[in-house]
């Protein structure tokens, strides 16, 4: 599929999913929904929901039956032959399966309202260990990522399209709350032909930075899309990530060339399987090119380094659209006096300012900046104080 001329590069599957209800329709709906069988979402599925809603998912109009689930499963594809490496799935538990049987319609409330119907088209039974095999590659619950599945999971799937009432609530980040059909906008009023998208659940430090600078050497923009769906306890919580995000754009981030936006999305910690994920939603939000560092959405020691990089031989460059752009360990070299990688930099890791995650965390708590090699004093400053205020 060729992309219009104001567009960047087309969706996944071709087209933009929109599965909002209209504004003049919503009441009709809200009215049908009270009458039918209700299931609460919880908080990932939610983020799901959003996401699903405004297109970021497309080509999914709902949760996925079991052909899809097994296919994407199985051999990383849906049914239709597109590439697809995790599950969009909503779980209900015996006694809600129970309740529910025989429905051709659902409700799915958030804080007590409906929030969507769902046309119900099959329950069938979760198979957790396949999922986690496949999906994290382990099926270890010490894995956040399979702790999170198994603990919000119920035995059933129920699959059907979805229409979407409202999105869930927010009340941060409103300005950066933007969905794919409106980043595609803020490209194209730019004149971005070419641009960037950057993942990261992190606070930027100077190793992010410099992917992303590198990256912006050759394409028209930068979307830094900071995901703030769910994360794991120990990381650093949205609203202070959102901070340093700020900080770093005011005081090194040329205005024209890079733009910042927020994705829903709750993180799996799946590695080499979100890589690709992470990848198609951006496509989805018109970024052309994405960036794959070391361990990309890993945690602990489940994937080797490059992992998340070597998954995308798996897939013909056309069917995934998207291009990767593999960077390896990136460090500032004392010698080099400067940002490197293996790749550039023939030192030692003497001359390196490589700093562990729990070393940094060690350090903030302390009150210690880390070095300014490793990040931006601003950004130092917005996490010491977040620290302090956490454990004050
Ligand atoms: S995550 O989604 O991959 O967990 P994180 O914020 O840790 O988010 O990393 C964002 C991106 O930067 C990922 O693509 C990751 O691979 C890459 N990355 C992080 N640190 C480095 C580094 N020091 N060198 C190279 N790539 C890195
Ligand atoms: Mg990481």
């Amino acid at each position: 599929m060729t992309p219009t001329e104001t567009e960047t590069i087309a969706p996944h599957g071709g087209k933009l999913v929109d599965l909002l209800v209209p504004h003049d329709q919503a009441g009709g709906v809200i009215a049908e929904a009270g009458h039918l069988p209700k299931v609460a979402v919880g908080t990932r599925e939610l983020s799901d929901l959003e996401m699903m809603a405004v297109g970021a998912l497309s080509p999914l109009t709902g949760f996925m039956g079991e052909k899809d689930y097994r296919s994407v499963l199985d051999e990383m594809h849906l049914e239709n032959g597109l590439p697809w490496t995790i599950p969009v799935t909503l779980s209900l538990d015996e006694t809600e399966a129970k309740r529910v049987g025989g429905t051709s319609q659902l409700a799915l409330t958030a804080d007590d309202t409906p929030i969507a119907i769902v046309g119900v088209t099959e329950v069938y039974r979760r198979d957790p260990e396949t999922e986690a095999e496949s999906v994290f590659r382990t099926t270890d619950t010490a894995h956040p990522g399979v702790k999170a599945a198994m603990r919000d999971a119920g035995e059933f799937l129920v699959a059907g399209e979805v229409r979407v009432i409202r999105l869930p609530k927010h009340t941060t980040f409103q300005q950066y709350r933007l969905t794919p059909a409106q980043t595609r906008a803020a490209f194209a009023e730019r004149g971005w032909k070419t641009v960037v998208g950057f993942q990261t659940r992190n606070p930027v430090h100077r190793a992010h930075e410099y992917l992303q600078k590198c990256a912006m050497e050759i394409v028209d923009g930068l979307l830094l899309h900071p995901l703030v769906g769910a994360t794991k306890d120990d990381d650093v919580p949205a609203e202070v990530r959102m901070q340093c995000y700020e900080v770093l754009f005011e005081n090194y981030y040329p205005k024209d060339r890079a733009m910042m936006s927020v994705f829903p999305a709750a993180m799996r910690y799946a590695g080499p399987k979100e890589a690709i994920w992470h990848a198609i939603a951006r496509k989805n939000y018109g970024c052309t090119h994405f960036i794959v560092g070391r361990d990309h959405a890993g945690v602990g020691s489940y994937y080797g380094t490059y992992d998340a990089q070597k998954i995308f031989e798996e897939f013909d460059a056309a069917e995934l659209g998207i291009t990767p752009l593999f960077f390896e360990h990136s460090f500032f070299c004392k010698k080099c006096d400067a940002m490197a990688s293996p790749k550039t930099c023939p030192h030692s890791d003497d001359d390196r300012v490589i700093l562990s995650g729990t070393k940094v965390r060690e350090m903030l708590r302390a009150g210690q900046k880390p070095p300014k090699e490793f990040s931006r004093p601003e950004v130092a400053q917005i996490l010491i104080e977040a620290m302090a205020d956490r454990t004050r």
